[in-house]
């Protein structure tokens, strides 16, 4: 592949501090020359699922499914909440099962908590379902302190820099692997 690689970056967390979506903003930082990531930040505007909006989705679903067809491939960053996934991610992405724009497309899920083998698990499982292309050597732990960590904390952190350009790196050489390798 020629061209530079587009990821788009999904933190399943809606709070102003997240540390996920710090983790993801710390990724766009470290992204190396032909790499860009872009962190979407309209989760908290798509409205809650609705199957009978078919046809006439929001704008901001629209542009959503837009951003995912342009980006090569994506990386998830989700909290856990009581042992499953926060609503926020699961919203988004049920918005995008029918339309199909992660089918086939390589996914990074990194996971900012060890505690967090619940929602990682099931995060799993609905992207498998959804035939996106998990990269298991792009879908990292890097576990934060708390859910206080800022973005310059963690890019003050030699060991949590090494694993984002670690994930950065494996996901990048998924996109110019052939999805039948
Ligand atoms: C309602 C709620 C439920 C939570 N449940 C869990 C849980 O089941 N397991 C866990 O490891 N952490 C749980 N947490 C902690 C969050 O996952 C943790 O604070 C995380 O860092 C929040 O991510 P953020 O900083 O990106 O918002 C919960 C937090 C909240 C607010």
């Amino acid at each position: 592949m020629s061209g530079q690689i587009e990821i788009l970056a999904i933190s399943g967390s809606l709070r102003t501090h997240s540390s996920n979506t710090a983790l993801l903003h710390a990724a766009a930082q470290l992204a190396p020359a032909g790499i860009a990531v872009s962190v979407y930040d309209g989760v908290g505007d798509l409205p809650l699922f609705n199957p009978d909006l078919e046809g006439q989705e929001p704008v901001s679903v629209l542009e959503l499914r837009r951003q995912l067809r342009v980006s090569h491939c994506v990386i998830i960053s989700s909290p856990e909440y009581a042992h499953g996934v926060t609503g926020a991610i699961k919203n988004l992405l049920d918005w995008v099962v029918g339309s199909g724009e992660l089918v086939d497309k390589p996914v990074a899920l990194l996971n900012a908590s060890a505690r967090a083998t619940w929602s990682h698990a099931a995060l799993t499982e609905i992207l498998t379902v959804m035939n996106a292309r998990l990269i298991p050597a792009a879908s990292l732990t890097i576990p934060l302190i708390n859910n206080a960590v800022t973005l310059e904390d963690i890019l003050s952190n030699g060991d949590q820099v090494a694993t984002l350009r670690l994930a950065l790196s494996a996901l990048s050489n998924a996109v110019c692997v052939p999805v039948t390798a």
